[in-house]
């Protein structure tokens, strides 16, 4: 049975990022298979895990538009145990509807659940 963890506040600066690349690696490297997700579009998951943003070819706003499913986006990282959904930078305007979408609990629940 999967658990999911959620780490979001709005305030910015409070150690979000850091928090979730860590735990995400701790879980993995206690041989738990984890799912690093990152829903900020400033893309900061992806430069601690040293992803350059020239090898993402899709994203978690591409599921979150039905572009893609998250498999389609899943990139593998240095640790065996830990994959990654990116998220890429994107437009004010994007950001904006994006914000909106991400609130959809339901359209959350479906996306993950079903992958
Ligand atoms: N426990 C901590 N102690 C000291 N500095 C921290 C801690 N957690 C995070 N930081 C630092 O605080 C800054 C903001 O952290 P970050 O994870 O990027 O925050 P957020 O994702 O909430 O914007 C970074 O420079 C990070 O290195
Ligand atoms: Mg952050």
């Amino acid at each position: 049975m999967s658990k999911v963890i959620s780490i979001a506040i709005p305030k910015g600066g409070v150690g979000k990022t850091t928090t979730a690349v860590n735990l995400a690696s701790c879980l993995a490297a206690a041989e738990k298979r984890t799912l690093l997700i990152d829903m900020d579009p400033s893309g900061s998951c992806s430069v601690s895990l040293g992803i350059e943003n020239e090898n993402i070819n899709g994203d978690i706003f591409d599921v979150l538009n039905f572009h893609k499913s998250i498999p389609q986006v899943i990139q593998k990282t240095e640790l065996e145990n830990l994959d990654f959904v990116p998220s890429k930078i994107i437009n004010y305007q994007d950001e904006e509807r994006l914000a909106r979408i991400s609130n959809n609990i339901n359209l959350l629940n479906n996306i993950f659940s079903s992958s």
